[in-house]
């Protein structure tokens, strides 16, 4: 049997499990009967329905700190890397998230060697390398680079902005239009970017996995639309049933004063938030979609994804109140 084929047998690590990514793709890995171990710097965020579930295997862990990994690494066939390290107060004061990026990947990859892992799926981030680069798009690449430099085989899919409720750039797109009729932008609310649904997201993290063929590649995903800032926020408003927002384009505003601007409007904490800011410049277009041929998925277009989220966001909202 190839051994980069996935069997009910095998245990797959998700680093990165109580995440925005991460506890959704549990919940799918656990409707197709796989088996599990999560490593979680703090299990306590995970639902006690979860840690009782017989598949699932917890370890309490930190990339950073290099705790926990021997544990987590034993006998896992496959291992999915969804985290990152941005946090911190702000990109303008606190721009230690590259260098914790890059730590916590070569402490994955050294646990990951030693333990003679077959497989990673990373999730990182669209847009092409050079100076313009933003810091935080420059670190995914370097995370990629990073875990493909082990002995496992790395998948790497590359993603823009993820439409679903509790994501951070979804949160700040949803928050920013939601609240402003009227908004002034830099130069940036003309750059494409092509969206997608986290429920494709999810399918291809899925998808790779039960297809070896997908180990040591690199794919693009996206959903069907290539769009602008500025027309992924009016779609927003449409699907939320709101006019149509007045955004006024600014020769001038540096990101520092979008970042407040942001800070002011928005509840992402300023630590994500403004490293995701810098990378709005950044054209974020797939360049290729040899994914179809692997794991061939119907396309959520971007309205019916802002749909689905903000349905989803209004029910998070009733059964948690928040
Ligand atoms: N969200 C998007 O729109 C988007 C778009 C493109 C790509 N991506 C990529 O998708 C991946 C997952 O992103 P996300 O949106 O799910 O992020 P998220 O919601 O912020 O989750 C990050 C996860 O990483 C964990 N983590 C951070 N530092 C850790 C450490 N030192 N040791 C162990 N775990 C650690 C966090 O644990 P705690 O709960 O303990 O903090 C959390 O579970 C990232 O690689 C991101 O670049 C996301």
């Amino acid at each position: 049997m190839n051994t980069l084929e996935i069997t009910l047998d095998d245990r797959v690590l998700v680093v990165g499990s109580t995440g925005f990514i991460g506890g959704r793709l549990v919940s799918e890995l656990l409707g197709r009967g796989t088996k599990l171990r999560l490593l979680a710097r703090n299990p306590s965020k995970l639902s006690p329905s979860l840690v009782k579930n017989k598949l699932v295997e917890v370890v309490r862990g930190d990339l950073l700190k290099n705790e926990g990994l021997h544990e987590a690494f034993r006998a896992i066939h496959s291992a999915y890397y969804l985290v990152h390290s941005m946090g911190g107060k702000s990109i303008f004061s606190n721009r230690e998230f590259t260098k914790a990026d890059k730590l916590a990947a070569k402490n994955f990859v050294t646990a990951a060697d030693a333990a003679n892992l077959r497989r990673v799926i990373y999730l990182g981030g669209l847009g092409e390398r050079g100076k313009n680069l933003s810091e935080h798009l420059r670190s995914r690449a370097e995370v990629a680079d990073i875990l493909s430099s082990g002995k496992a085989r790395t998948t790497i899919l590359r993603a823009a902005i993820i439409i679903g409720a509790g994501g951070a750039s979804y949160e700040m797109l949803r928050h920013l239009v939601e609240r402003l009729p009227v908004m002034v932008c830099p130069k940036w609310i003309d750059t494409k970017i092509q969206p997608i649904a986290v429920q494709d997201v999810l399918a291809y993290l899925v998808g790779c996995l039960f297809n070896p063929d997908t180990a040591g590649k690199v794919f693009d995903i996206g959903g069907p639309d290539i769009m602008t800032y500025r027309e992924m926020m009016q779609q927003y408003a449409r699907a939320k049933g709101l006019c149509p927002r007045l955004i006024i384009r600014v020769p001038v505003l540096t990101p520092h004063l979008a970042a407040y601007w942001v800070d002011l409007v928005t509840p992402v904490p300023s630590g994500i938030a403004h490293p995701l800011i810098e990378g709005l410049k950044n054209e974020v277009v797939c360049h290729e979609n040899i994914i179809d041929l692997y794991v061939p998925i119907r396309k959520t277009p971007f309205f019916e994804a802002a749909k689905i989220a903000i349905a989803e966001g209004r029910d998070r909202k009733e059964t948690h109140g928040s």
